[in-house]
């Protein structure tokens, strides 16, 4: 073993699959419902921490929209986006690369520039004050259709600074990738780096469209690339990431449990896989709490962890030069525990 089960020093990691909103907890819901004075169904915690559970991805999505309406200030999304790093980087995470879902935002009422700044407030000093680099990718909901994607992104364009990509969250089942090609290409135009959730609930057709029409970097979920073997092929060969998200996949029941999860064959054919907790508040846990669930119930090894945490690092959009220093450091916890 190369590692003791849990790592008094835990490996540099990124996150590259977590959605800001998704790290509302239920607390936070409850304490930014009574400042803000939004109703909630329920003001007990028990009660409310009853309805984190999921029959899918749908059932997942009807109370994460609405439990967003609680976000009213810049200093709600600060807080957010602060509680977050603060617990990821006790989890190892070094960078993250944070989707958040500006749609449901703007049909709150809230305007862009209070989403922006409030999250700006706290990843711009986030490497001071937690040691993680933090970067925005903006997600379009597909549910909404590509205009309306089109449009916010062209509105988000007036923040092109403070975001470094694009994108694709919300119900996937019958929103295929392909119609969103021209918001992907006004994208890839603006120098954004291009993402999208697929092959989550969908099938390997998905995943296709979205490498091949829009063009992207990263898959987003990925793990039913395995049922189609030529698509595998093209994965591993080209390296493409696939940011699986094993806690959400037992949460919204891609797997019924976690011993089903097909991530050791994932790894095993050789597919660049990294580890996420997509949304941590609702699917029981942060990245630590994945990993110490892939070492309990999958058996997953410590050079298999060390060899994930070295993919996350290589798959993350931050500069190769800070890329490589988290690289050594990996490499001198392997040799030190060889
Ligand atoms: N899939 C699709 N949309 C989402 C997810 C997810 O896992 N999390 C938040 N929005
Ligand atoms: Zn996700």
């Amino acid at each position: 073993m190369f590692f003791s089960p849990a790592p008094a020093q835990p490996l540099p990691l990124a996150e590259l699959h977590m959605h800001i909103e998704g790290s509302l907890e239920p607390e936070m819901l409850l304490r930014l419902a009574r400042r803000n004075a939004v109703s909630l169904p329920t003001e007990d915690l028990e009660t409310l921490r009853g309805r984190y559970k999921f029959d899918d991805l749908q059932s997942f999505l009807n109370l994460y929209y609405e439990s967003m309406r609680v976000l009213r200030t810049e200093r709600d999304y600060t807080e957010l986006a602060d509680a977050y790093l603060e617990r990821a980087a006790r989890a190892g995470v070094v960078r993250a690369e944070i989707f958040f879902d500006p749609q449901t935002h703007l049909e709150n009422g809230i305007p862009l520039d209070v989403v922006f700044n409030g999250l700006s407030a706290s990843l711009d000093s986030a490497r001071e004050r937690f040691g993680v680099s933090a970067d925005l990718i903006l997600c379009v909901e597909r549910h909404r259709g590509p205009e309306a994607a089109e449009r916010v992104l062209r509105e988000a364009l007036e923040f092109r600074d403070r975001f470094i990509g694009l994108g694709m969250d919300s119900a996937e089942v019958g929103y295929p990738p392909a119609p969103f090609k021209p918001v992907y290409d006004i994208a890839r135009a603006e120098g954004l780096h291009l993402v999208a959730h697929a092959g989550e609930e969908a099938g390997p057709d998905y995943i296709w469209q979205a490498l091949d029409v829009l063009g992207v970097e990263r898959i987003d979920h990925g793990v039913r690339a395995l049922e189609d073997p030529a698509l595998v092929d093209r994965l591993v060969a080209e390296q493409i990431p696939l940011t699986v998200c094993p806690l959400s996949n037992v949460s919204l029941k891609v797997f019924r449990e976690l011993g089903h999860h097909t991530l050791p064959e994932m790894i095993g054919r050789g597919l660049m896989v990294t580890i996420n907790s997509d949304d941590p508040a609702y699917f029981g846990g942060y990245l630590d709490d994945n990993f110490a669930a892939l070492r309990g119930e999958l058996g997953i090894d410590e050079e298999t962890v060390a060899r994930l945490a070295e993919n996350s690092i290589r798959a993350s959009f931050a500069p190769e030069a800070e890329k490589a220093g988290w690289l050594a450091q990996i490499a001198a916890a392997r040799g030190a525990d060889a």
